[in-house]
C-alpha cells in the first residue's frame, strides 16, 4: 500500500525549528552552568539524520550485528526536538512495577530472554516468534514520534522496530477477525504491581486492544529500540506497541499475545474506568478527561522541576491525522 501525505498540521517552519533547538541548547547550556545536566545531552535535530548506528547492546540482544538501520523519512520530524533520554527512560508508567513515575529500578525485574511472542486467533497463519525471528523477518527502522500521555505529558521518541502490519500480513486474519488483543508479560511473582493494588482486583494482565484496520495503518509500530538502543525495560522490552495518534496507555509493554477476535476485548484502563479511559482513546484536545483538560499538553522535561515544564496546545490525533482521519470518518 502507498500513503501519499501533506505536511503534517503540527510541523514548524525551518526558522521555527531553529529557534526550538537555539531554546534547547539555551537550556543545555544553562544547566551545565549549573552544574546539574552532566551527561545529558540534547539530541541532535532530528531531520539532518538518515540512518541510526546501533548500539552494541541491542545488537548482543539480538545476537547479530544490525550495522545501521534506516530513519523513515516520513517520521524524521516530529515537529518537536526529541525528548533527552534521560528523562524519557526515567519518567515511565508501569504499573506492573510500581505506580510511581520512578518505577524503572523495579522494572528491572522483567525477564526478556528467551521471549515468546504468541500470534493466534481468527488467522490463517497462527504463528510462536522469538526476537531473532522477529527482526530478522520483519527490517528494522528508525520512526521518530510524538508521544501524548492521557494525563497530560508529552515527548518525542524515535523508535526502532518496524510496522504492526508485517505481523497483520503474516498471519493472515480471517474476515471474521475485527479487533486484535494484545497482552503484556504479566507473572505475579515477579510483578509486585502498585502499592494499593492490593485492594483493587486489578484485571492483569495488561491487555490492550485495537481494530484490525488500526493495527494495519502504517503508524502502528512494535519497537524493539529506542534512541539506538535496546529497549529499556521500563519502557517495555523486548517489544512493546507504539500508536502515536492514541493516548499513551494504548501502547502496551513487554506483549506476550497478540489474538486476532471478532468482539472487541476488554482492556486494562476501561476495564478499571470506562468513563475515563475508551476503548478508542485518540488523542483529542476537546474532549477533557472528567478530571482535568486536555486542551494543552506538558512537554517532559527535567523530572525535578516538573511544573515548569513547556506547554503546548494538543493537537487532534497528536498530529497524525493525515494517516489516520479517515479510520474514523
Ligand atoms: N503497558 C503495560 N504493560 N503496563 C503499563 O502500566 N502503561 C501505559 C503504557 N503501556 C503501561 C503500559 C501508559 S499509561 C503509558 S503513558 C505508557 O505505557 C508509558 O510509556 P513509557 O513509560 O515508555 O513512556
Amino acid at each position: 500500500m502507498v500513503f501519499f501525505h501533506s505536511k503534517p498540521n503540527w510541523q514548524l517552519s525551518e526558522q521555527q525549528v531553529t529557534a526550538e533547538t537555539a531554546f534547547w541548547n539555551r537550556r543545555r547550556f544553562m544547566k551545565t552552568m549549573m552544574g546539574a545536566g552532566v551527561g545529558i545531552a540534547v539530541a541532535p535535530l532530528a531531520a539532518c539524520q538518515t540512518t541510526r548506528t546501533i548500539d552494541p547492546k541491542l545488537e548482543r540482544t539480538l545476537g547479530r550485528s544490525l550495522g545501521t538501520v534506516p530513519l523513515n523519512a516520513a517520521f524524521a520530524d516530529a515537529g518537536r526536538l526529541p525528548t533527552d533520554q534521560a528523562y524519557a527512560s526515567s519518567y515511565n508508567n508501569y504499573y506492573e512495577f510500581g505506580s510511581t513515575k520512578g518505577v524503572w529500578p523495579n522494572a528491572q525485574a522483567l525477564p526478556t530472554d528467551p521471549w515468546r511472542l504468541e500470534v493466534s486467533g481468527l488467522v490463517k497463519n497462527p504463528q510462536t516468534y522469538d526476537l531473532d525471528d522477529l527482526t530478522r523477518r520483519f527490517p528494522l527502522e528508525e520512526r521518530i514520534y510524538r508521544f501524548r500521555c492521557v494525563e497530560a505529558w508529552a515527548m518525542v521518541v524515535p523508535w526502532i522496530g518496524f510496522p504492526m502490519r508485517y505481523i497483520l500480513e503474516a498471519a493472515e486474519p480471517t474476515s471474521a477477525a475485527k479487533f486484535v488483543r494484545f497482552t503484556s508479560y504479566y507473572d505475579a511473582q515477579v510483578c509486585p504491581g502498585p502499592a494499593y493494588g492490593f485492594a483493587l482486583n486489578l484485571p492483569w494482565p495488561y491487555v490492550e486492544g485495537l481494530t484490525v484496520a488500526e493495527m494495519a495503518n502504517d503508524l502502528a509500530f512494535f519497537a524493539v529500540g529506542i534512541y539506538g538502543r535496546t529497549l529499556p525495560k521500563q519502557h517495555g522490552a523486548p517489544i512493546r506497541m507504539v500508536v502515536p495518534w492514541k493516548y499513551g496507555f494504548k501502547g502496551a509493554k513487554a506483549i506476550v499475545k497478540i489474538e486476532f477476535v471478532d468482539q472487541q476485548p476488554a482492556t486494562y484502563w476501561n476495564t478499571i474506568a470506562p468513563n475515563e479511559y475508551g476503548f478508542e482513546a485518540n488523542v483529542n484536545p476537546a474532549v477533557p478527561h472528567p478530571r482535568w483538560s486536555q486542551a494543552t499538553e506538558r512537554l517532559l522535561g527535567e523530572t525535578t522541576n516538573l511544573f515548569n515544564w513547556e506547554t503546548q496546545p494538543t493537537v487532534i490525533y497528536n498530529g497524525y491525522g493525515d494517516y489516520v482521519a479517515n479510520l474514523y470518518a
